[in-house]
């Protein structure tokens, strides 16, 4: 007894030394073998033995033989499981495999146009200025000079929730929130969505963008309308491209201008060139000086100030710009389009 205690021992130490050496399942499963091989293990040889005690003697010796193999197993399996999961790990990690292809998020070619041309009215030092998409009647039409059922009314193909609201057709009924709200000097830009009841088309979406500006100060003539204008465009499209002014009319602005900028596509030498027509202009923007019943809308005195305005389509200058063929390529969200036009 007391020998096969000393044995047990003996082996028990130097499978700890031996366990602490396993690197692998080849080394482990060697291991497993030189102690628990059915007829030539360790643990067979004491059982071997264990039959040769005095009978008194091999309950107990039995119990230390049995309590020795439990440790050996589970000691054998925690190393098995270990090796296991290090496969699993190994296999996640495996450096010849390609990689996965991740993209980063960019903004959208609109955004990023947007941003362009806000960027040239704030270095002139107008700030950014926001209204609500669904407008009422007063602010969509009445307050800017469309009296009920005047047909200019009928220029913008309106979608109306109900008799009052209505969802914003052009960004000029927030001229009319912030000259409530702020007296001037008022140098502002409004860029947003804007809805029209539209089929869409290659040049036309139910949805688009506009950008508004307005100027209310003392002293404001057409002459700053002009300058300011020329400046943006020059500073958009490049100090060559010519600017032209043509008569319009719009019920906010008095006198109105329709402004045009020469094609920067063939510059008017293409009679037909799919982005002017052969015309050599393209319709750039809308624009004028404030009506001054729009200003006594607002409570401003048109004797005292004066001002102007002007609003232009995003997408529509977008389309120019980068000589995109249809409109509907922007809010399509195909992402081969759209990564065209991410900034690197
Ligand atoms: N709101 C006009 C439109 O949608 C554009 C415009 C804005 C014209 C400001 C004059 C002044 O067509």
């Amino acid at each position: 007894m007391k020998d096969l205690k000393s044995k047990i021992e003996q082996y028990r130490k130097e499978f700890e030394e031996a366990v602490s050496e396993v690197r692998d399942s080849a080394a482990l499963q060697k291991l497993r073998n030189l102690y628990l091989s059915r007829k030539k293990g360790y643990v067979a040889g004491l059982m071997d033995q264990l039959k040769t005690l005095p009978n008194e003697a091999k309950r107990d010796a039995g119990q230390l033989i049995n309590t020795f193999k439990d440790h050996i197993q589970a000691e054998l399996q925690k190393l098995q499981d270990t090796f296991q999961k290090q496969k699993k790990y190994v296999k996640a990690v495996d450096l010849t495999l390609p990689g996965t292809k991740c993209y980063w998020g960019a903004p959208h070619p609109l955004r990023v146009f947007q941003e362009k041309m806000e960027d040239i009215f704030l270095r002139m030092g107008f700030s950014i200025e926001d209204g609500p998409e669904i407008e009422t009647d007063y602010y969509n039409f009445e307050a800017l000079n469309f009296p009920p059922h005047h047909p200019a009314r009928d220029d913008w193909d309106t979608l109306y929730i109900n008799d009052d609201l209505l969802l914003r057709t052009h960004t000029s009924p927030v001229q009319i929130r912030v000259m409530e709200k702020k007296k001037p000097p008022i140098r502002i830009i409004i860029p947003g969505k804007v809805f029209r009841k539209e089929t869409p088309d290659p040049t036309h979406a139910p949805m688009f963008f506009q950008m508004e500006g307005l100027v209310v100060d003392l002293g404001i003539t057409f002459a700053d309308l002009k300058g300011t204008l020329d400046f943006f465009l020059k500073a958009m499209f490049h100090n060559k491209i010519k600017i032209r002014f043509r008569p319009s009319f719009f019920p906010f602005t008095e006198p109105s201008a329709e402004v045009d900028i020469s094609c920067t596509v063939c510059n008017g030498k293409k009679d037909d060139c799919r982005v002017c027509g052969g015309t050599g202009w393209v319709e750039i923007l809308g624009a004028g000086m404030v009506d001054p019943q729009v200003l006594k809308n607002v409570n401003i005195d048109p004797e005292k100030y004066s001002g102007f305005a002007f609003g232009m389509g995003i997408d529509r200058t977008a389309m120019f710009e980068y000589q995109i063929p249809d409109m509907r390529l922007f809010y399509e969200n195909d992402l081969r389009f759209i990564r065209e036009f991410s900034r690197k």
